[in-house]
């Protein structure tokens, strides 16, 4: 019976060429230090499934932004649970993608044909910053409040060009409910889905070129 339908969806749905292409590789010949790319895509996935979870309750607006948060700490039913794993989540996901940008240099790995995927990461390095940035500011509290207004102004203080960084970040002069409204939209939107978009072509060059490895002595 299984069968039949698998059969029905592969002729209709190609499951078989997919799995082929994307999966029927022989295992690459890594170490644990080719396990930090997954590590990093995990931790991607885990920070959207908590973040999707936080949005429920989360209000973006300087009124009850700081209030939105405390509830989800003390009201919610393991508010507190998702809110830590999505905060820890993300210094980890920095780490973790530091790391693996690390191990991809010291092996050389950027070298012909994965001069692409390096330059990919390198994308995808500065949009992890870029999450960790915006999701900063989102308690509205003094902490983060002040850590925006140094951040922008560290951003404002390029040559010609920053004071329109700075007024494009903040909506205007100063921080205020424009900056938390935009930040939150690059947060829950613009951020992730370029990540997710170049996450994609990171791990079809990945399929494509397959695991780079030390040489050994049969090679
Ligand atoms: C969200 C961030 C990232 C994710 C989810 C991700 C995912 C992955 C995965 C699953 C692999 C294959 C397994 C491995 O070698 O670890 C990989 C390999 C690779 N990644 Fe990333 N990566 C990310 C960030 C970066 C960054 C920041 C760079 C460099 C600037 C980079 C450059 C590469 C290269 C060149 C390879 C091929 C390595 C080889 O063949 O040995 N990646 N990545």
């Amino acid at each position: 019976m299984w069968k039949k339908v698998y059969e029905w969806l592969d002729e209709r749905l190609g499951l078989n060429d997919l799995y082929k292409n994307i999966l029927d590789h022989p295992e690459p010949k890594g170490t644990w230090w080719n396990t930090l790319g997954s590590a990093a895509l995990f931790l991607f996935i885990l920070q959207g499934v908590t973040g999707i979870f936080l949005m429920v309750y989360y209000t973006p607006s300087p009124d009850h932004a700081y209030d939105s948060i405390n509830y989800i700490m003390n009201g919610v039913a393991f508010g507190w649970l998702i809110r830590g794993i999505h905060h820890w989540g993300a210094t980890l996901m920095i780490i973790v993608v530091f790391i693996h940008m690390l191990r991809v240099f010291v092996t050389a790995s950027f070298k012909y044909p994965r001069e692409l995927t390096w330059l990919v990461g390198v994308g995808l390095f500065i949009l992890t910053l870029g999450m960790g940035f915006t999701g900063y500011l989102l308690p509205w509290d003094q902490q983060s409040y002040w850590a925006t207004t140094v951040g922008t102004q560290i951003a404002g203080s390029v040559r010609f060009i920053g004071d329109f960084i700075l007024k494009a970040l903040r909506g205007g002069p100063d921080l205020s409910a424009l900056t938390l409204q935009r930040f939150f939209a690059a947060h829950v939107w613009m951020l992730p889905a370029a990540l997710a978009g170049l996450i994609g072509v990171h791990l079809y060059l990945i399929i494509k070129h397959g695991e780079s490895h030390f040489p050994s002595k049969e090679d």
